[in-house]
């Protein structure tokens, strides 16, 4: 996708490949800076600390950062560290593991002078896989929308929640991808987008790529969705996922569940975008299985912005002494799920339906 009319994806290797260099996230929207990842501890600290996020985004970032610890230490005994300590980076996203595991399965069994640049290549074909796969969940998301735009003959209104956008992804995105793409075709829609406290993904990032692309979109606090549904204003519902079970329950940024309750109680439909390598086959109880992620209370109780003098500063918001708490996600069981966009069709959330993606 453009910024400022340059193409950009959100991660590649250096021209001399050596390195590879990501948007800084943690700056969107107020500056946009881009980082260099020498080896494998910068891989993981910008996983950690969220400069790289979004379930696929973190999958390829995962996979270069084996890819850079090969170019160092080949041996079995670093391949097994590096893939160890990768995947402790962080823990709902199951693109992680999908992205670390094709890697170490692809080089165990290899000598230890091939393996560097076998790495290197497997982790660009990764990222090229998934913009093509983020491209063709857009196209089968985008034939929704149209058929929507059909029947109602007005804009289309779509909510989103955090971001599933191209940053979340290498390009496209997946929630965002049939908008774009719906977009691009021609059809009128607008967009309102959950700021996605504590961390506002969506107030942060989803509404700057959005207007990057010049897609209509309004932020709105995250507690707006449920009105805007009894009122008639949300025709449809799209979000990503970090990790869906075998029967369909779906993992995503904290608060999706409440949306997903609130569209069910005034029969939008809900639909969640992904691509294949986020299902989970090896699990079937969302709320039970999946590891919820608990991040800083900092988060919570502190937000950063744009300050009058340029400045971006972090300021408290809560009283000295008040405990946060900061889970970062939440399940929504598949019952709640309207279908699921992926690459290779849109499909019910239940496990039968679901074996058709194997
Ligand atoms: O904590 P984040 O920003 O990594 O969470 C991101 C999300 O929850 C996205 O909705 C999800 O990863 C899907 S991204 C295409």
């Amino acid at each position: 996708m453009k910024i400022n009319g340059t193409p950009y994806r959100t991660i590649w290797p250096t021209a001399d490949n050596t390195a590879v260099e990501i948007i800084d996230q943690t700056k969107l929207p107020h500056i946009f800076e881009t980082l260099r990842l020498e080896n494998m501890r910068d891989a993981e600290r910008a996983i950690k600390d969220m400069q790289v996020r979004g379930a696929p985004l973190i999958g390829v970032t995962g996979a270069y950062g084996v890819a850079l610890s090969m170019k160092h230490h080949a041996s079995d005994a670093a391949l097994k560290a590096s893939c160890d300590m990768l995947l402790q980076a962080r823990p709902t996203a199951v693109n992680l593991r999908w992205g670390v595991e094709k890697m170490r399965v692809l080089l165990t069994p290899l000598p230890e002078s091939e393996r560097a640049a076998a790495a290197w290549q497997e982790a660009a074909r990764i990222a090229d896989e998934d913009v093509e796969i983020c491209s063709k969940i857009g196209e089968h998301g985008s034939e929704l929308i149209s058929t929507m735009h059909e029947k109602k003959q007005k804009i289309v209104n779509i909510l989103t929640h955090c971001n599933a956008g191209w940053l979340a992804t290498v390009d496209w995105g997946t929630a965002l991808a049939p908008i774009y793409k719906a977009f691009d075709a021609g059809i009128q829609l607008h967009v309102w987008v959950d700021e996605t406290r504590p961390r506002n993904q969506g107030a942060s990032l989803t509404a700057w790529e959005l207007g990057q692309h010049g897609v209509p979109h309004t932020v709105i606090a995250d507690n707006t969705g449920g009105h805007l549904m009894q009122h008639g204003l949300v025709d449809i519902v799209i979000v990503g996922t970090d990790r869906v079970t075998a029967c369909g329950d779906v993992c995503n940024k904290i608060g999706t569940y409440l949306k997903a309750l609130a569209a069910h109680d005034n029969s939008v439909p809900f639909y969640v975008a992904l691509p294949t390598p986020t299902i989970d086959w090896t699990i079937q109880d969302g709320v039970k299985e999946i590891p919820i992620e608990e991040r800083a209370a900092e988060e919570v109780t502190h937000i950063a912005g744009l300050c009058d003098d340029g400045q971006v500063r972090n300021v408290q918001l809560t009283p000295q002494g008040s405990h946060a708490a900061n889970y970062g996600f939440d399940v929504t069981p598949a019952r709640l799920v309207t279908g699921l966009i992926t690459e290779r069709g849109v499909v019910e959330a239940n496990a039968e339906a679901m074996r058709g993606l194997l």
